[in-house]
């Protein structure tokens, strides 16, 4: 698991943490993590990155 301090998306600053509370609220898709976070809405890097934590997701 990753640390919820870790930046995963660099262009939007967003962090682990924040990604899995949108997960946590409802967010079950690339696209509605992207609209509550911003998360990979740039260049798309971070993308795979994102899947992993949704993959994970309790
Ligand atoms: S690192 Fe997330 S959109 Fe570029």
């Amino acid at each position: 698991m990753m640390d919820r301090d870790e930046v995963v998306c660099n262009c939007m600053g967003v962090t682990a943490g924040e990604i899995i509370d949108a997960i946590n609220s409802g967010a079950g898709t690339i696209e509605e993590i992207q609209e509550a976070t911003g998360a990979g809405t740039v260049c798309g890097g971070c993308i795979s990155d994102i899947e992993e934590l949704l993959k994970n997701r309790e």
